[in-house]
């Protein structure tokens, strides 16, 4: 017998039963070519061959199951058992998890690492509680560059007049925008390729591996690498889902997912510099590295967001990043 999510009980009513097949749905917005869309398949074969084929993990990649604005809606009903969104979708639960939106909070990935495997990540994971969600894991994107298809932005009086697509659900990424003088569209990730190619937005802003594999940098000319903000995942299970599972099972998920989170943090770094690299060889892209002295013009301007949004994130969710930031320079 095959089900899946909730709706399998066993005799109890509680646990799965144990002779059950157990299906987990992954569905996720990415390309199968990208960190995570290599990481869930990575995780699902593991997964399925440690479980002897008891669990069978399908991948719906690319939104075809969900979109974003829908699939943390479906997580929660248990139409799907995992999703792990960027974590900037997460605000509209918890506006705490914009802190990660904030420009400049890390300088790399080492001090990420740090700050969300750590105090910060456990705070986090805690403003989920109330949502019939369980945190497995973050996972990387990596950092994120800019591009547009008008001219190249050097400088903030570059943004003025632009229109970028920003993710959904943070106020920040659009209060980001708009102190460069540029303005905003929230938009799904699904609908960003088509937006751009028909010019409803002039640029957007994302990691290397998306900006290649959605064929972004093909609608836009210019791309600046300004590292300016970290974008990354938590990986999502359905808590009542997650608990009705035999703890065997919920300990090889546990484990692989750990070894799964090690190996796609490796890739989406690799991937990323593979990515640039090709878009580098296209031809196609003026591609503008952002000097430090360029660095410090905009981390004045953007320093204010800080402040404007301390009441929202938490004083205390600040503070500890950033002294987290201090220990690993
Ligand atoms: C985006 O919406 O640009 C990204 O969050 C997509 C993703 O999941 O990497």
């Amino acid at each position: 017998m095959i089900t899946t999510g909730c709706d399998r009980r066993g005799p109890d009513g509680e646990q799965v039963d144990p002779r059950e097949k157990i299906v987990i749905k992954f569905s996720h917005v990415v390309a199968e070519d990208t960190p995570k869309g290599q990481a869930a398949r990575r995780f699902a074969r593991l997964v399925e061959e440690r479980t002897g084929g008891r669990v069978e993990v399908q991948v719906f990649p690319n939104s075809v199951l969900y979109k974003d604005g829908e699939e943390l809606d479906a997580l929660q009903k248990g139409a799907v058992q995992i999703i792990a969104p960027t974590t900037s979708k997460l605000s509209s639960l918890a506006p705490q998890w914009q802190l990660l939106d904030l420009p400049y909070l890390f300088e790399n990935e080492e001090q990420v690492h740090k700050a969300l495997d750590g105090e910060l990540g456990k705070k986090l994971f805690a403003t989920l509680e109330p949502y019939n969600i369980y945190p497995l894991a973050f996972w990387d994107n990596g950092f994120k560059q800019i591009t547009n298809s008008k001219r190249p932005v050097v400088h903030p009086e570059d943004f003025k007049g632009l229109t970028f697509r920003v993710m959904i659900n943070s106020k920040v990424l659009e209060e980001q925008f708009h102190s460069l003088g540029a303005d905003t569209i929230q938009m799904p990730f699904s609908d960003v390729y088509d937006a751009l190619s028909k010019g409803q937005v002039d640029g957007q802003e994302n990691t290397v591996s998306n900006i290649y594999s959605q064929r972004f940098y093909e609608t836009q000319p210019y791309l600046t690498v300004s590292n300016h903000g970290y974008m990354g995942y938590v990986v999502l299970i359905n808590k009542k889902f997650w608990f009705s599972l035999p703890s065997d099972i919920r300990k090889v998920i546990e484990e692989t997912m750990a070894e799964v989170t090690l190996w796609e943090r490796e890739q989406a770094a690799k991937l990323n510099r593979k990515n640039f690299e090709k878009i580098k060889s296209s031809g196609e892209v003026k591609i503008h590295i952002q000097t430090p002295s360029e660095r410090d013009e905009w981390q004045a301007v953007f320093a204010h967001l800080y402040q404007q949004f301390r009441s929202v994130i938490g004083n205390e969710l600040i503070e500890e990043a950033l002294r987290t930031k201090r220990t690993l320079p």
